[in-house]
């Protein structure tokens, strides 16, 4: 499709602005908006000729734009607050001014509409595009900038954010995720957004998250609520440090967000582009419930692989045998998980390295051979029993690292990330691998494409167990060092899409030393994540609901294990409610709760295309109450499922689902009730949907870690 093309006459002498926010002469020339369904961004090009952006959520529109309504401020002409780009020129100047140029719209092969606002600085040949993909129907819009420097000399970008879109002061609420390892996401902080600048960010480098996450809800109308009021989702894509920071100025506020510039100078010679990671908002003026279920599936379109077929049932051994098996001990886990109704075996850690042999995490990271000792063939033999077995095979890396105790670290001690002149900083006894060392990045590619090459291996777990805490390259020019945070991230990228590419049949699980690396900048080269080491089902309740606020639960890996020593029941209950997989020894598991897990299992496989490509509603917030309480529905609403999550002791009150089609019959009954407890009364019985809304539906469950699980089919 031709571009359509906009040319807006322009008055380029902006040098008379103040600082002052003055409002005067600064009528808008020109408007326009780029939107979606109910989702609008207006902007406005002053007399000045800069592009400035009606704030989101103003009542009443003020005929006047000040400074602080300018749309992708800049640094060093008169903007004060925060800016969204700041660059050194190639003369030592620190100012820029951009000057609205045109817009052009286009529609890409998906059918969604890109918007391309060019601007650019008078006085220095820099030109910087800001661009929107809007998926109508989704009320998605990804914001993303590019920067081109057409100066003779190098210029030096030290602020490019990605997106800074304008919101109205009015009871502005910032929702959070904060958390650790075993915790991510564990804890939700909403506050209102006050004066001053609020900084979400991560300077970990080769992981977005493990204590501040890039995904946030911004709500309008005060705290965020599950079903009311209008709240804009929004998510970086992008696995290295990040920042968004919410300016309020006073007048309105900037939710400026983009790569962490914190250290991060990045040098353009002349002709090169900086293009900045994609930005994604979601709206929606009903709530969380509709914001997440309009992101899911987005999701499931673009934002990770194979989004629209079902997941196979997983068993990993890593919390059943840690480093401790060999080719027999495996072996033996393959003929009670087929017995049980897994349809994939997962081999964790511990598999490879011979002088200095993985049978712990103090060596053998780097050297990606099969340990001769435990895997005397190889690979190849256990995947190839696995299928005899009707199950697939997946395996684990780490190609981003290395234990000093390994040939690897022997041979090429320069290629990790370290700074010289000080001591080695280990973290779990590893370093990571400097990726942007074109050595390296051969080096984990044959790795990974030897791996994955291996006949009948289907499934890979991409894990990465530490982040930087000292950003040095031996690679990098002294006057380079500051893109490692940024060049790492490109190079990693660069590595997934490789990967993804030449093995389209091998699914992907993004780890990060459990969920430090969950970001859509990332997941569109997988299929799923691991959310977190922590599996006790009474903290997964509440992780994976502030998880599902983003990202749809079929890319939320959920795992039956031990921790926490909770019931079978409801340990499997909480699995099936996302993507579901065991990490037992099923061999030391007793006679009851094999039954249990068989069950579940069979279960699942009946309602996994409900919960893969349904709509999601959060029911109760586990945060709040005594229990959490969730429900898909099938897309043509024939189907639903509901989960009841018991966390105390409590009432068996009626949990009242949401989504059906209140005109249709409906037949419910419990999946896979637990041994012993009586049948819940709607069993077997036949309602409309709108009486199931209304009256809701008492599970089997009232005391704490007991769960339900219950179907309802028309
Ligand atoms: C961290 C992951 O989160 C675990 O699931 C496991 O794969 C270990 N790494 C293995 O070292």
């Amino acid at each position: 499709m031709r571009p359509k093309f906009y040319l807006f006459a322009l008055c380029a002498t902006a040098s008379w602005l103040t600082a002052e926010n003055s409002r005067a002469d600064l009528v808008a020339t020109n408007s326009f908006s780029i939107g979606t369904k109910n989702f609008t961004l207006n902007f406005e090009v002053g007399h000045d000729g800069r592009l400035y952006q009606r704030a989101i959520g103003a009542t009443a529109v003020n005929e006047k734009l000040l400074r602080t309504d300018e749309s992708y401020p800049q640094a060093g002409d008169g903007y004060v607050w925060e800016p969204a780009l700041q660059i050194t020129h190639a003369d030592g100047n620190t100012s820029t001014s951009l000057i609205f140029d045109n817009l052009t719209r286009t529609t890409d092969n998906t059918g969604r509409e890109i918007t391309q606002i060019q601007l650019h600085d008078p006085a220095y040949p820099v030109q910087v595009a800001l661009n929107f993909r809007a998926d109508q129907a989704r009320d998605v819009i990804e914001q993303w900038t590019k920067i081109v420097n057409h100066e003779s000399g190098v210029v030096t970008l030290e602020r490019m954010a990605s997106s800074s879109l304008v919101f109205a002061p009015t009871n502005v609420h910032l929702t959070h995720f904060f958390g650790d390892w075993a915790k991510e996401m564990l804890q939700p902080i909403t506050e209102p957004i006050t004066p001053g600048t609020k900084v979400l960010d991560s300077k970990l480098g080769v992981r977005a998250d493990q204590f501040q996450n890039p995904s946030f809800v911004v709500s309008l109308d005060g705290p965020p609520q599950e079903t009311g009021g209008r709240v804009l989702a929004g998510s970086l894509e992008w696995s290295g440090s990040f920042q968004c920071a919410f300016d309020d100025n006073g007048e309105n506020i900037h939710a400026l967000c983009g790569v962490n510039p914190f250290a991060s100078a990045y040098h353009l010679n002349p002709g090169e582009t900086f293009t900045t990671p994609k930005m994604i908002w979601v709206w929606s003026a009903n709530g969380l419930g509709d914001m997440s279920r309009k992101l899911h599936s987005w999701a499931r379109d673009y934002g990770m692989r194979d989004g629209h077929k079902t997941r196979a049932v997983l068993l990993n051994n890593w919390e059943a045998t840690g480093f401790d098996f060999n080719f027999n001990r495996i072996v033996g886990l393959y003929d009670p998980a087929k017995e049980i109704g897994t349809e994939l075996f997962l081999l964790d850690d511990g598999w490879f390295g011979n002088k200095y042999p993985r049978v712990n995490d103090h060596a053998g990271l780097g050297d990606w051979q099969p340990n001769k000792k435990r895997l005397p063939e190889g690979l190849a033999p256990l995947a190839s029993e696995a299928v005899k077995r009707g199950l697939r095979f997946g395996i684990w890396l780490e190609p981003e690292m290395v234990n000093p105790k390994s040939e690897l670290f022997e041979q090429h001690p320069e290629w990790v990330i370290a700074q010289p002149k000080r001591a080695l900083e280990l973290q779990r006894n590893q370093m990571v691998l400097d990726l942007t060392r074109p050595a390296v990045q051969a080096f984990e590619w044959s790795n990974i494409s030897n791996i994955l090459s291996v006949p009948d291996i289907t499934y890979a777990k991409w894990d990465c167990n530490r982040y930087l805490t000292q950003p040095g390259s031996s690679y990098l020019a002294a006057g380079r060092q500051s893109h490692l945070w940024i060049d790492y991230v490109t190079a990693l990228y660069a590595l997934m899409d490789k990967t993804a590419k030449t093995f389209p049949d091998t699914e992907l699980m993004l780890c990060s030393g459990g969920g430090g690396r969950v970001d859509y900048g990332a997941l569109k080269y997988f299929q799923e994540f691991w959310p977190s080491d922590n599996t006790d089902p009474t903290q997964r309740v509440p992780m994976q609901w502030d998880y599902s606020y983003f990202f749809p639960p079929m890319a939320i890996a959920s795992h039956v294990t031990h921790w926490g020593n909770r019931p079978m029941h409801f340990a499997c209950s909480v699995a099936m409610s996302a993507r579901f997989g065991m990490d037992l020894d099923l061999n030391k598991l007793s006679a009851a709760d094999k039954a249990v897990c068989a069950g579940a299992i069979s279960a699942y496989k009946q309602i996994r295309d409900v919960t893969a490509f349904g709509d999601l509603y959060r029911l109760e917030n586990p945060h709040e109450t005594f229990r959490g309480a969730i429900n898909f529905v099938s897309p043509d609403r024939a189907r639903a499922v509901m989960f009841a999550f018991q966390l105390k002791d409590g009432e068996a009150t009626p949990v009242h689902p949401q989504g059906l089609d209140p005109a249709k019959n409906y037949t419910v009954h419990e999946l896979n009730p637990a041994p012993g407890r009586a049948a819940i009364p709607a069993a077997g019985k036949t309602f409309t949907g709108e009486e199931l809304m209304r009256d809701g539906i008492v599970p089997s469950c009232a005391h704490a870690v007991e769960a339900s699980v219950i179907e309802i089919s028309s």
